[in-house]
C-alpha cells in the first residue's frame, strides 16, 4: 500500500556560500495511513522545514517527497496546489489565519476553492468548530479570538474535508494542557479514520499520544522510538540547549 507521506534523502539549504544554512541534511520519513508521528527536537533543528516540505509549501534542495505515491517534483504548480488543498491539512506554527475572514470562513476557504458549494462548506466548517468547542465563535474574526481559540480554528481548517495527511507544527503551543490533550485526541481520531498525521511538539507528554516519535537534530532524523520507550529518554540522551525551549 502506498504511504500518505514518503520523504527520501531530503535536503534543504537556505542561502548560499558561507551564509548557507543546512536546515535539512538528508531526512528520511515514511508515514503510513492511520499512523500518527510526533516530531521532537531542539529549536532550529529543522522541524518546521521538514513539515513545510512534506506539505509542498517549500521545495527540497535535494531528495524526493511522495504523497500517496505521487512524486511532488513531477507535478505542475497547479497540480501541487490542488493536491495540497484537497488532501493535506496544515496547522502552522503561527496559525496563519486570514484576518479579513471570520473563523468559519477561514475553515471553509480551502473547500470552496476546491469547488465545494458555499452552504455545504459552511456546514462542514461549523461541524468542525463544534467538535472543537468553538461553535459560538464561528462568525468572529481572528483578532477577536484568544491565542488558543485561533489555534483551534487553524486545527479545524486542517481537519475539515477528506484529508489524507495532517501536518501540524506545534498545534498545542498556546493551549493549556487539558485543551492540548483534546487536540491530540482529535488528531488521533483523524488517524483512526485513516489519515496520517505528523505533528511537531516540544511536550513529551503530548508526544506519547503518537504511534511513533522521531527526533530531529541538525537537520537529520537521528532516532525513532515508540512512545513506550519514552520520548523523555531521548531528551535525556543529551540535547544541549534544549531545556531552554521547554514550554
Ligand atoms: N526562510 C529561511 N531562510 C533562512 N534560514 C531559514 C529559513 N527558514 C528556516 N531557516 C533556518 O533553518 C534552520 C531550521 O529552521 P526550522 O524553522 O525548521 O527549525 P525548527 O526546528 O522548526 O525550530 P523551532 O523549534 O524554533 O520552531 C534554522 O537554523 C533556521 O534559522
Ligand atoms: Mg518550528
Amino acid at each position: 500500500m502506498t504511504a500518505p507521506l514518503e520523504m527520501r534523502r531530503v535536503r534543504k539549504t537556505y542561502g548560499e556560500g558561507p551564509a548557507a544554512v543546512h536546515a535539512l541534511a538528508g531526512a528520511d520519513l515514511t508515514v503510513a495511513a492511520g499512523e500518527m508521528v510526533a516530531v521532537m527536537g531542539p529549536s532550529g533543528s529543522g522541524k518546521s522545514t521538514l513539515l513545510a516540505i512534506a506539505g509542498s509549501l517549500e521545495e527540497p534542495t535535494e531528495g524526493e517527497v511522495l504523497i500517496e505515491g505521487t512524486g511532488l517534483a513531477g507535478l505542475s504548480r497547479d497540480e501541487r496546489a490542488r493536491l495540497r488543498r484537497r488532501h493535506i491539512g496544515y496547522v502552522f506554527q503561527d496559525f496563519n489565519l486570514l484576518p479579513g475572514l471570520t473563523a468559519v470562513e477561514n475553515i471553509t476557504m480551502p473547500l470552496e476553492l476546491d469547488g465545494m458549494r458555499h452552504r455545504r462548506a459552511r456546514g462542514a466548517g461549523l461541524a468542525a468548530l463544534e467538535e472543537l468547542g468553538l461553535a459560538d465563535r464561528a462568525d468572529s474574526f481572528p483578532d477577536e479570538l484568544s491565542g488558543g481559540q485561533r489555534q483551534r480554528v487553524a486545527l479545524a481548517r486542517a481537519l475539515v474535508g477528506d484529508r489524507r495527511l495532517l501536518l501540524a507544527d506545534e498545534p498545542t503551543g498556546a493551549l493549556d494542557s487539558r485543551t492540548g490533550e483534546d487536540v491530540m485526541r482529535l488528531i488521533r481520531t483523524a488517524c483512526h479514520g485513516g489519515a496520517a498525521a505528523v505533528l511537531v511538539t516540544h511536550d513529551a507528554q503530548l508526544a506519547s499520544w503518537a504511534d511513533r516519535v522521531v527526533f530531529v537534530r541538525d537537520g537529520e532524523i537521528v532516532d525513532a522510538t515508540s512512545p513506550l520507550a519514552g520520548p523523555e529518554s531521548l531528551l535525556a540522551g543529551g540535547t544541549p540547549g534544549d531545556s531552554g525551549e521547554a514550554r
